[in-house]
Protein backbone atom coordinates (compact mmCIF):
# COMPACT_ATOMS: atom_id res chain seq x y z
CA UNK A 1 0.00 0.00 0.00
CA UNK A 2 2.93 2.48 0.76
CA UNK A 3 5.36 3.35 -1.52
CA UNK A 4 8.79 4.93 -1.23
CA UNK A 5 10.36 7.29 -3.81
CA UNK A 6 11.26 10.51 -4.86
CA UNK A 7 10.33 12.73 -7.51
CA UNK A 8 12.78 14.42 -10.35
CA UNK A 9 14.71 16.88 -9.15
CA UNK A 10 13.09 19.75 -10.65
CA UNK A 11 9.94 18.87 -8.76
CA UNK A 12 8.13 22.22 -7.90
CA UNK A 13 7.11 22.25 -4.15
CA UNK A 14 4.89 25.05 -2.94
CA UNK A 15 2.04 26.76 -0.85
CA UNK A 16 -0.51 28.41 -1.58
CA UNK A 17 -2.68 30.94 -0.42
CA UNK A 18 -5.30 33.88 -1.87
CA UNK A 19 -4.97 37.58 -1.48
CA UNK A 20 -8.91 38.05 0.23
CA UNK A 21 -8.07 34.88 2.37
CA UNK A 22 -4.93 36.53 4.07
CA UNK A 23 -4.19 40.17 2.94
CA UNK A 24 -6.31 41.61 5.07
CA UNK A 25 -6.09 45.66 4.28
CA UNK A 26 -9.20 45.73 2.91
CA UNK A 27 -9.34 49.58 2.27
CA UNK A 28 -5.80 50.07 3.34
CA UNK A 29 -3.82 53.01 0.82
CA UNK A 30 -6.33 53.50 -1.57
CA UNK A 31 -7.43 50.09 -2.33
CA UNK A 32 -10.83 49.57 -3.76
CA UNK A 33 -13.53 47.04 -2.61
CA UNK A 34 -14.24 43.95 -4.10
CA UNK A 35 -17.22 41.70 -4.18
CA UNK A 36 -16.45 39.96 -0.97
CA UNK A 37 -15.90 43.36 1.08
CA UNK A 38 -19.37 44.25 0.28
CA UNK A 39 -20.50 40.41 1.00
CA UNK A 40 -18.62 39.94 4.33
CA UNK A 41 -19.71 43.17 5.38
CA UNK A 42 -23.27 42.16 5.40
CA UNK A 43 -24.26 40.81 8.87
CA UNK A 44 -25.28 37.47 8.55
CA UNK A 45 -23.85 36.77 5.72
CA UNK A 46 -20.46 34.67 7.38
CA UNK A 47 -20.03 32.37 9.67
CA UNK A 48 -19.74 34.07 13.06
CA UNK A 49 -19.92 37.38 10.83
CA UNK A 50 -15.87 37.01 10.23
CA UNK A 51 -15.06 39.26 7.16
CA UNK A 52 -11.23 39.04 5.62
CA UNK A 53 -10.58 43.01 6.63
CA UNK A 54 -7.87 42.26 8.93
CA UNK A 55 -7.56 38.61 8.15
CA UNK A 56 -3.75 37.32 8.53
CA UNK A 57 -2.85 41.12 8.12
CA UNK A 58 -0.36 39.61 5.03
CA UNK A 59 -0.34 42.96 3.91
CA UNK A 60 1.57 44.30 6.74
CA UNK A 61 3.52 41.39 7.20
CA UNK A 62 5.97 40.43 4.32
CA UNK A 63 9.12 39.95 5.77
CA UNK A 64 7.24 37.69 8.11
CA UNK A 65 5.67 35.46 5.05
CA UNK A 66 9.01 35.41 3.77
CA UNK A 67 10.89 34.45 6.43
CA UNK A 68 8.28 31.20 6.99
CA UNK A 69 8.45 30.39 3.15
CA UNK A 70 12.11 30.33 3.39
CA UNK A 71 11.88 28.19 6.63
CA UNK A 72 9.91 25.67 4.76
CA UNK A 73 11.71 25.39 2.29
CA UNK A 74 9.19 25.71 -0.77
CA UNK A 75 10.40 26.02 -4.25
CA UNK A 76 7.47 27.78 -4.96
CA UNK A 77 4.67 29.98 -3.75
CA UNK A 78 1.33 30.73 -4.79
CA UNK A 79 -0.32 33.33 -4.30
CA UNK A 80 -2.93 35.89 -5.90
CA UNK A 81 -3.10 39.64 -6.89
CA UNK A 82 -6.46 41.43 -5.78
CA UNK A 83 -6.93 43.05 -8.81
CA UNK A 84 -8.56 45.87 -6.98
CA UNK A 85 -6.00 46.73 -5.06
CA UNK A 86 -4.23 47.28 -7.99
CA UNK A 87 -7.05 48.89 -9.65
CA UNK A 88 -9.17 50.71 -7.12
CA UNK A 89 -12.15 50.66 -9.88
CA UNK A 90 -10.71 47.81 -11.80
CA UNK A 91 -10.27 49.88 -14.75
CA UNK A 92 -6.42 50.64 -15.68
CA UNK A 93 -7.31 54.29 -15.11
CA UNK A 94 -7.03 54.05 -11.44
CA UNK A 95 -3.85 52.33 -10.79
CA UNK A 96 -2.88 51.96 -7.25
CA UNK A 97 0.79 52.59 -6.69
CA UNK A 98 0.95 51.26 -3.22
CA UNK A 99 -0.98 47.98 -3.99
CA UNK A 100 1.77 47.78 -6.87
CA UNK A 101 4.57 48.16 -4.17
CA UNK A 102 2.85 45.90 -2.29
CA UNK A 103 3.10 42.97 -4.35
CA UNK A 104 6.67 43.99 -6.07
CA UNK A 105 7.87 43.91 -2.44
CA UNK A 106 6.39 40.69 -2.00
CA UNK A 107 7.64 39.12 -5.60
CA UNK A 108 10.85 40.60 -4.90
CA UNK A 109 11.52 38.65 -1.73
CA UNK A 110 10.74 35.79 -2.96
CA UNK A 111 12.93 36.15 -6.20
CA UNK A 112 15.66 36.83 -3.46
CA UNK A 113 14.74 33.56 -1.88
CA UNK A 114 15.08 31.60 -4.55
CA UNK A 115 11.24 30.65 -4.45
CA UNK A 116 9.75 30.86 -7.22
CA UNK A 117 6.54 33.32 -7.68
CA UNK A 118 3.08 31.40 -8.99
CA UNK A 119 0.59 34.03 -9.07
CA UNK A 120 -3.35 34.08 -9.69
CA UNK A 121 -4.43 36.46 -11.40
CA UNK A 122 -8.23 35.98 -10.00
CA UNK A 123 -9.11 34.26 -7.19
CA UNK A 124 -12.77 35.15 -6.56
CA UNK A 125 -12.62 39.15 -5.65
CA UNK A 126 -13.77 40.71 -8.40
CA UNK A 127 -13.91 44.74 -7.99
CA UNK A 128 -17.27 46.12 -6.54
CA UNK A 129 -17.10 48.42 -9.22
CA UNK A 130 -16.92 45.69 -12.27
CA UNK A 131 -20.30 44.16 -10.45
CA UNK A 132 -21.91 46.87 -10.98
CA UNK A 133 -22.08 46.68 -14.11
CA UNK A 134 -23.06 43.00 -13.93
CA UNK A 135 -19.87 41.57 -13.51
CA UNK A 136 -19.14 38.11 -14.71
CA UNK A 137 -22.56 37.92 -16.87
CA UNK A 138 -21.40 41.34 -18.59
CA UNK A 139 -18.95 40.53 -21.50
CA UNK A 140 -17.02 43.62 -21.48
CA UNK A 141 -15.37 41.92 -18.45
CA UNK A 142 -13.03 40.25 -20.77
CA UNK A 143 -11.74 43.11 -22.30
CA UNK A 144 -10.98 44.31 -18.69
CA UNK A 145 -9.91 41.73 -17.09
CA UNK A 146 -6.97 41.33 -20.46
CA UNK A 147 -6.60 44.73 -19.49
CA UNK A 148 -5.78 44.53 -15.64
CA UNK A 149 -3.23 40.98 -16.64
CA UNK A 150 -1.87 43.01 -19.67
CA UNK A 151 -0.76 45.44 -17.15
CA UNK A 152 0.11 42.67 -14.67
CA UNK A 153 2.55 40.81 -17.03
CA UNK A 154 3.80 44.08 -17.85
CA UNK A 155 4.61 45.17 -14.11
CA UNK A 156 5.86 42.06 -12.85
CA UNK A 157 6.57 39.65 -15.86
CA UNK A 158 10.31 40.81 -15.56
CA UNK A 159 9.95 38.08 -12.07
CA UNK A 160 6.95 35.97 -12.76
CA UNK A 161 7.29 32.87 -14.75
CA UNK A 162 4.40 30.99 -13.86
CA UNK A 163 0.75 32.69 -14.40
CA UNK A 164 -2.71 31.43 -13.64
CA UNK A 165 -5.84 33.19 -15.08
CA UNK A 166 -8.46 31.79 -12.67
CA UNK A 167 -9.04 29.98 -10.03
CA UNK A 168 -11.36 27.48 -9.71
CA UNK A 169 -13.52 29.16 -12.45
CA UNK A 170 -16.40 26.27 -11.30
CA UNK A 171 -16.81 27.85 -8.21
CA UNK A 172 -16.77 31.03 -9.93
CA UNK A 173 -19.99 29.98 -12.53
CA UNK A 174 -21.55 27.41 -10.21
CA UNK A 175 -21.42 28.88 -6.59
CA UNK A 176 -21.67 32.38 -7.39
CA UNK A 177 -23.76 32.15 -10.27
CA UNK A 178 -26.09 29.02 -10.11
CA UNK A 179 -26.44 28.33 -6.04
CA UNK A 180 -25.76 31.93 -5.78
CA UNK A 181 -24.50 31.15 -2.36
CA UNK A 182 -21.17 33.03 -2.85
CA UNK A 183 -21.16 36.74 -4.47
CA UNK A 184 -22.81 37.99 -6.37
CA UNK A 185 -25.48 35.75 -4.99
CA UNK A 186 -27.11 34.83 -8.40
CA UNK A 187 -29.46 31.86 -7.85
CA UNK A 188 -30.13 30.79 -11.47
CA UNK A 189 -28.99 27.14 -11.93
CA UNK A 190 -30.43 26.42 -15.26
CA UNK A 191 -28.73 29.54 -17.63
CA UNK A 192 -26.46 31.79 -15.23
CA UNK A 193 -23.62 29.29 -14.66
CA UNK A 194 -23.51 28.59 -18.69
CA UNK A 195 -23.29 31.61 -19.66
CA UNK A 196 -21.07 32.57 -16.82
CA UNK A 197 -18.82 30.08 -17.91
CA UNK A 198 -18.79 30.87 -21.38
CA UNK A 199 -17.36 34.59 -20.70
CA UNK A 200 -14.96 32.93 -18.46
CA UNK A 201 -13.34 30.88 -21.23
CA UNK A 202 -12.87 33.71 -23.74
CA UNK A 203 -11.35 35.88 -21.02
CA UNK A 204 -9.12 33.29 -20.35
CA UNK A 205 -8.42 32.85 -23.92
CA UNK A 206 -7.93 36.46 -24.25
CA UNK A 207 -5.77 36.64 -21.56
CA UNK A 208 -2.72 33.78 -22.52
CA UNK A 209 -3.19 35.30 -26.26
CA UNK A 210 -2.36 38.35 -24.90
CA UNK A 211 0.42 36.64 -22.71
CA UNK A 212 1.66 34.64 -25.87
CA UNK A 213 1.85 37.62 -28.60
CA UNK A 214 2.99 40.73 -26.30
CA UNK A 215 4.96 39.03 -22.93
CA UNK A 216 6.23 35.28 -23.59
CA UNK A 217 8.91 35.94 -26.57
CA UNK A 218 10.57 38.70 -23.83
CA UNK A 219 9.23 37.22 -20.41
CA UNK A 220 9.48 33.30 -21.17
CA UNK A 221 7.09 32.34 -18.44
CA UNK A 222 4.32 29.75 -18.87
CA UNK A 223 0.13 30.29 -18.03
CA UNK A 224 -2.90 28.17 -17.08
CA UNK A 225 -5.49 28.29 -14.90
CA UNK A 226 -6.49 25.87 -11.86
CA UNK A 227 -9.65 23.95 -12.36
CA UNK A 228 -11.10 22.11 -9.42
CA UNK A 229 -12.41 18.74 -9.21
CA UNK A 230 -12.63 15.61 -7.20
CA UNK A 231 -12.27 12.27 -7.79
CA UNK A 232 -15.62 10.68 -8.89
CA UNK A 233 -16.23 6.75 -7.81
CA UNK A 234 -19.04 4.89 -9.69
CA UNK A 235 -21.24 3.31 -7.28
CA UNK A 236 -21.59 0.71 -8.42
CA UNK A 237 -18.56 -0.01 -10.29
CA UNK A 238 -20.20 -3.42 -12.24
CA UNK A 239 -23.60 -1.11 -13.53
CA UNK A 240 -22.49 0.26 -16.89
CA UNK A 241 -24.84 3.08 -15.69
CA UNK A 242 -23.08 4.11 -12.69
CA UNK A 243 -19.61 4.50 -14.43
CA UNK A 244 -21.14 6.68 -17.29
CA UNK A 245 -22.69 9.09 -14.03
CA UNK A 246 -19.28 9.35 -13.24
CA UNK A 247 -17.62 10.12 -16.17
CA UNK A 248 -20.67 12.49 -16.71
CA UNK A 249 -19.57 13.91 -13.21
CA UNK A 250 -15.89 14.34 -14.11
CA UNK A 251 -16.88 16.17 -17.69
CA UNK A 252 -19.69 18.63 -16.63
CA UNK A 253 -16.74 19.53 -12.99
CA UNK A 254 -13.58 18.99 -15.05
CA UNK A 255 -14.39 18.47 -18.58
CA UNK A 256 -16.88 21.80 -19.03
CA UNK A 257 -13.09 24.31 -18.70
CA UNK A 258 -10.72 21.78 -19.12
CA UNK A 259 -12.37 20.50 -22.63
CA UNK A 260 -12.39 23.73 -24.39
CA UNK A 261 -8.78 24.36 -23.56
CA UNK A 262 -7.19 21.36 -23.42
CA UNK A 263 -9.18 19.09 -26.14
CA UNK A 264 -10.53 20.81 -29.15
CA UNK A 265 -12.20 24.19 -28.16
CA UNK A 266 -15.48 22.76 -27.31
CA UNK A 267 -17.66 21.72 -24.58
CA UNK A 268 -17.43 18.08 -23.79
CA UNK A 269 -19.94 16.01 -26.01
CA UNK A 270 -22.16 14.77 -22.72
CA UNK A 271 -22.67 18.23 -21.90
CA UNK A 272 -23.59 19.26 -25.55
CA UNK A 273 -26.14 16.73 -25.85
CA UNK A 274 -27.99 16.72 -22.29
CA UNK A 275 -28.30 20.32 -22.21
CA UNK A 276 -29.31 20.61 -25.54
CA UNK A 277 -31.35 17.96 -24.89
CA UNK A 278 -32.98 19.27 -22.05
CA UNK A 279 -33.26 22.49 -23.26
CA UNK A 280 -35.42 21.29 -25.82
CA UNK A 281 -37.86 19.51 -23.77
CA UNK A 282 -38.16 22.93 -22.46
CA UNK A 283 -39.19 23.91 -25.74
CA UNK A 284 -36.23 26.70 -25.76
CA UNK A 285 -35.31 27.94 -28.76
CA UNK A 286 -31.62 26.90 -28.38
CA UNK A 287 -29.54 24.86 -25.92
CA UNK A 288 -28.95 26.36 -22.47
CA UNK A 289 -25.35 25.96 -22.89
CA UNK A 290 -23.91 28.84 -25.43
CA UNK A 291 -22.12 27.41 -28.79
CA UNK A 292 -18.75 28.97 -29.59
CA UNK A 293 -18.31 29.75 -33.27
CA UNK A 294 -15.71 28.06 -35.22
CA UNK A 295 -13.14 31.01 -34.59
CA UNK A 296 -13.15 31.38 -30.76
CA UNK A 297 -12.90 27.40 -30.62
CA UNK A 298 -9.95 28.02 -32.55
CA UNK A 299 -8.63 30.75 -30.43
CA UNK A 300 -9.65 28.88 -27.21
CA UNK A 301 -8.25 26.15 -28.18
CA UNK A 302 -4.70 25.41 -26.58
CA UNK A 303 -4.60 27.80 -24.27
CA UNK A 304 -2.75 26.56 -21.15
CA UNK A 305 1.06 25.41 -21.29
CA UNK A 306 -0.03 22.89 -18.39
CA UNK A 307 -2.69 20.97 -16.54
CA UNK A 308 -3.21 22.72 -12.97
CA UNK A 309 -6.11 21.74 -10.40
CA UNK A 310 -7.07 22.21 -7.43
CA UNK A 311 -8.58 19.18 -4.81
CA UNK A 312 -9.12 18.18 -1.68
CA UNK A 313 -11.93 14.74 -1.57
CA UNK A 314 -13.20 12.03 -3.22
CA UNK A 315 -17.05 11.50 -4.36
CA UNK A 316 -19.00 8.30 -5.02
CA UNK A 317 -21.55 8.82 -8.19
CA UNK A 318 -24.39 6.87 -9.26
CA UNK A 319 -27.00 7.69 -12.15
CA UNK A 320 -30.02 8.93 -10.96
CA UNK A 321 -32.82 11.05 -12.02
CA UNK A 322 -34.61 11.79 -8.75
CA UNK A 323 -35.31 14.72 -6.90
CA UNK A 324 -33.24 16.68 -8.87
CA UNK A 325 -34.28 21.00 -9.08
CA UNK A 326 -35.56 20.96 -12.75
CA UNK A 327 -33.81 21.98 -15.42
CA UNK A 328 -30.96 23.25 -13.46
CA UNK A 329 -27.21 22.29 -13.93
CA UNK A 330 -28.16 19.16 -11.25
CA UNK A 331 -30.72 18.13 -13.52
CA UNK A 332 -28.39 18.14 -16.60
CA UNK A 333 -26.30 15.87 -15.10
CA UNK A 334 -29.06 13.22 -13.72
CA UNK A 335 -26.20 12.43 -10.85
CA UNK A 336 -26.76 11.82 -7.26
CA UNK A 337 -23.25 12.21 -5.88
CA UNK A 338 -22.85 11.10 -1.89
CA UNK A 339 -19.49 10.14 0.03
CA UNK A 340 -18.61 7.00 1.50
CA UNK A 341 -19.32 6.11 4.96
CA UNK A 342 -16.22 4.13 5.55
CA UNK A 343 -13.94 6.62 4.28
CA UNK A 344 -11.80 8.32 7.11
CA UNK A 345 -13.48 11.30 8.40
CA UNK A 346 -13.61 12.85 12.19
CA UNK A 347 -15.96 14.78 13.08
CA UNK A 348 -13.62 17.76 12.78
CA UNK A 349 -12.30 17.61 9.31
CA UNK A 350 -13.74 19.28 6.60
CA UNK A 351 -13.49 16.67 4.09
CA UNK A 352 -13.02 12.99 4.00
CA UNK A 353 -9.37 11.90 2.93
CA UNK A 354 -9.69 9.43 0.55
CA UNK A 355 -5.87 9.61 -1.03
CA UNK A 356 -6.26 6.72 -3.62
CA UNK A 357 -8.99 9.16 -5.62
CA UNK A 358 -5.75 11.39 -6.21
CA UNK A 359 -3.91 8.59 -8.11
CA UNK A 360 -6.69 7.94 -10.55
CA UNK A 361 -7.95 11.12 -10.68
CA UNK A 362 -4.19 12.04 -11.76
CA UNK A 363 -4.56 8.76 -14.29
CA UNK A 364 -7.95 10.21 -15.52
CA UNK A 365 -6.49 13.47 -16.09
CA UNK A 366 -3.43 11.62 -18.05
CA UNK A 367 -6.03 9.82 -20.29
CA UNK A 368 -8.23 12.25 -21.04
CA UNK A 369 -6.37 15.30 -21.78
CA UNK A 370 -3.45 13.56 -23.58
CA UNK A 371 -0.46 13.25 -20.93
CA UNK A 372 0.08 17.21 -19.96
CA UNK A 373 2.79 18.07 -17.67
CA UNK A 374 0.47 18.43 -14.68
CA UNK A 375 0.69 20.49 -11.43
CA UNK A 376 -1.58 20.06 -8.54
CA UNK A 377 -2.25 23.43 -7.40
CA UNK A 378 -4.09 22.96 -3.93
CA UNK A 379 -4.47 20.24 -1.87
CA UNK A 380 -4.79 20.35 2.02
CA UNK A 381 -7.57 19.65 4.68
CA UNK A 382 -9.66 21.56 6.89
CA UNK A 383 -10.19 20.65 10.51
CA UNK A 384 -12.58 22.78 12.10
CA UNK A 385 -10.90 24.33 15.64
CA UNK A 386 -8.88 27.10 16.52
CA UNK A 387 -5.60 25.86 17.34
CA UNK A 388 -4.51 22.62 15.84
CA UNK A 389 -0.96 22.59 16.32
CA UNK A 390 -0.23 19.35 16.99
CA UNK A 391 -2.25 18.03 13.62
CA UNK A 392 -1.54 14.95 13.10
CA UNK A 393 -4.84 14.33 10.76
CA UNK A 394 -3.20 16.98 8.55
CA UNK A 395 0.15 14.79 8.96
CA UNK A 396 -1.44 12.11 7.78
CA UNK A 397 -3.28 13.52 4.74
CA UNK A 398 -0.26 14.99 2.99
CA UNK A 399 1.36 11.53 3.55
CA UNK A 400 -0.51 9.68 2.28
CA UNK A 401 -2.85 12.37 -0.20
CA UNK A 402 1.48 13.15 -1.33
CA UNK A 403 2.04 9.04 -1.76
CA UNK A 404 -0.72 8.06 -4.15
CA UNK A 405 0.60 11.39 -6.45
CA UNK A 406 4.15 9.51 -5.95
CA UNK A 407 2.48 6.20 -7.02
CA UNK A 408 0.70 8.46 -10.14
CA UNK A 409 4.34 9.79 -11.02
CA UNK A 410 6.58 6.60 -10.25
CA UNK A 411 4.08 3.84 -11.30
CA UNK A 412 2.07 5.15 -14.04
CA UNK A 413 3.81 7.87 -15.65
CA UNK A 414 1.49 10.68 -14.73
CA UNK A 415 3.40 13.36 -15.75
CA UNK A 416 3.64 15.65 -12.99
CA UNK A 417 5.61 18.04 -12.59
CA UNK A 418 4.82 20.23 -9.09
CA UNK A 419 2.49 19.70 -5.94
CA UNK A 420 1.37 22.72 -3.85
CA UNK A 421 -0.03 22.56 -0.32
CA UNK A 422 -3.36 24.43 0.52
CA UNK A 423 -2.59 26.51 2.32
CA UNK A 424 0.57 28.18 3.55
CA UNK A 425 -1.55 28.93 6.99
CA UNK A 426 -5.17 29.19 8.48
CA UNK A 427 -6.71 31.90 6.66
CA UNK A 428 -10.39 33.46 6.23
CA UNK A 429 -12.35 30.31 4.91
CA UNK A 430 -14.90 32.16 3.08
CA UNK A 431 -18.42 31.43 4.03
CA UNK A 432 -17.10 29.74 6.88
CA UNK A 433 -14.92 32.77 8.27
CA UNK A 434 -11.62 31.50 10.12
CA UNK A 435 -13.34 28.01 11.25
CA UNK A 436 -12.14 25.33 9.69
CA UNK A 437 -8.31 25.86 9.40
CA UNK A 438 -6.71 24.30 6.35
CA UNK A 439 -2.76 26.02 7.50
CA UNK A 440 0.61 24.74 7.98
CA UNK A 441 1.07 27.46 10.39
CA UNK A 442 -1.26 28.07 12.80
CA UNK A 443 -2.32 32.09 13.17
CA UNK A 444 -3.77 33.61 16.37
CA UNK A 445 -6.63 35.61 14.69
CA UNK A 446 -7.44 36.70 18.50
CA UNK A 447 -4.35 38.63 18.71
CA UNK A 448 -4.09 41.71 17.08
CA UNK A 449 -0.71 40.91 15.37
CA UNK A 450 -1.89 37.94 13.89
CA UNK A 451 0.97 35.76 15.15
CA UNK A 452 2.04 32.37 13.12
CA UNK A 453 2.93 29.28 14.55
CA UNK A 454 4.00 26.66 12.47
CA UNK A 455 2.45 23.34 12.92
CA UNK A 456 3.33 19.58 13.14
CA UNK A 457 2.53 19.61 9.53
CA UNK A 458 4.54 22.27 8.77
CA UNK A 459 7.71 20.65 9.91
CA UNK A 460 6.54 17.19 8.16
CA UNK A 461 6.18 18.75 5.12
CA UNK A 462 9.22 21.02 4.72
CA UNK A 463 11.14 17.31 5.83
CA UNK A 464 9.01 16.09 2.33
CA UNK A 465 10.43 18.87 0.41
CA UNK A 466 13.79 18.45 1.50
CA UNK A 467 13.77 14.56 0.49
CA UNK A 468 11.99 15.68 -2.63
CA UNK A 469 9.34 12.70 -1.35
CA UNK A 470 9.37 9.96 0.28
CA UNK A 471 12.22 8.18 0.46
CA UNK A 472 12.22 4.99 2.48
CA UNK A 473 13.88 6.00 5.36
CA UNK A 474 17.53 3.84 5.78
CA UNK A 475 16.28 2.00 9.20
CA UNK A 476 13.11 1.13 7.98
CA UNK A 477 14.57 -1.14 5.30
CA UNK A 478 13.83 -4.85 5.22
CA UNK A 479 16.49 -6.83 6.33
CA UNK A 480 17.63 -10.66 4.82
CA UNK A 481 19.50 -12.19 6.64
CA UNK A 482 20.65 -16.18 8.37
CA UNK A 483 20.81 -16.43 12.24
CA UNK A 484 23.47 -18.91 13.43
CA UNK A 485 23.48 -22.62 12.01
CA UNK A 486 22.71 -24.17 15.53
CA UNK A 487 19.81 -21.54 15.82
CA UNK A 488 16.83 -23.08 18.06
CA UNK A 489 13.98 -23.43 16.14
CA UNK A 490 10.76 -24.51 17.66
CA UNK A 491 6.76 -24.22 18.39
CA UNK A 492 5.07 -24.05 22.10
CA UNK A 493 1.91 -25.46 23.53
CA UNK A 494 0.57 -25.77 26.97
CA UNK A 495 -1.36 -28.41 28.81
CA UNK A 496 -4.81 -26.57 29.25
CA UNK A 497 -4.67 -25.20 25.88
CA UNK A 498 -4.22 -28.60 24.49
CA UNK A 499 -5.91 -30.74 26.23
CA UNK A 500 -9.31 -31.89 26.79
C1 LIG B 1 -10.22 27.42 -2.91
C2 LIG B 1 -9.60 28.04 -1.69
C3 LIG B 1 -10.24 27.48 -0.44
C4 LIG B 1 -10.07 25.99 -0.43
C5 LIG B 1 -10.56 25.27 0.79
C6 LIG B 1 -10.44 25.95 -2.79
O1 LIG B 1 -11.50 25.54 -3.54
O2 LIG B 1 -9.48 27.74 -4.04
O3 LIG B 1 -9.73 29.41 -1.76
O4 LIG B 1 -9.74 28.05 0.71
O5 LIG B 1 -10.75 25.47 -1.54
O6 LIG B 1 -11.93 25.32 0.91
Amino acid sequence: MYFYGTFPEDFMWGVSTSAYQIEGGWDADGKGPSIWDTFTHVPGNINNNDTGDIACDSYNKVEEDLYLLRALGVKNYRFSLSWPRIFPNGRNNSINSHGVDYYNRLINGLVARNITPMVTLYHWDLPQALQDIGGWENSTLIELFDSFADFCFQTFGDRVKFWLTFNEPHVVAWVGYGIGIFPPNVNDPGDAPYRVAHTLLKAHARVYHTYDRKYRPSQGGIISLSLNVDWAEPKTPSDPRDIEAADRYMQFLLGWFAHPIFKNGDYPDVMKWTVGNRSELQNLPSSRLPVFTAEEREYIRGTADVFCFNTYTSKIVTHTTTRLRPFSYEYDQEISVTVDSSWPSSALAEHRAVAWGMRRLLNWIKEEYENPPIYITENGVGIKTKSDVDDNARIFYYKTYIDEALKAYKLDGVNLRGYVAWSFMDDFEWLSGYDPRFGLHQVDFDNPNRPRTPKRSAVYYSEIIRNNGIPLPRDDGFLYGEFPKNFFWSVATAAYQVRN
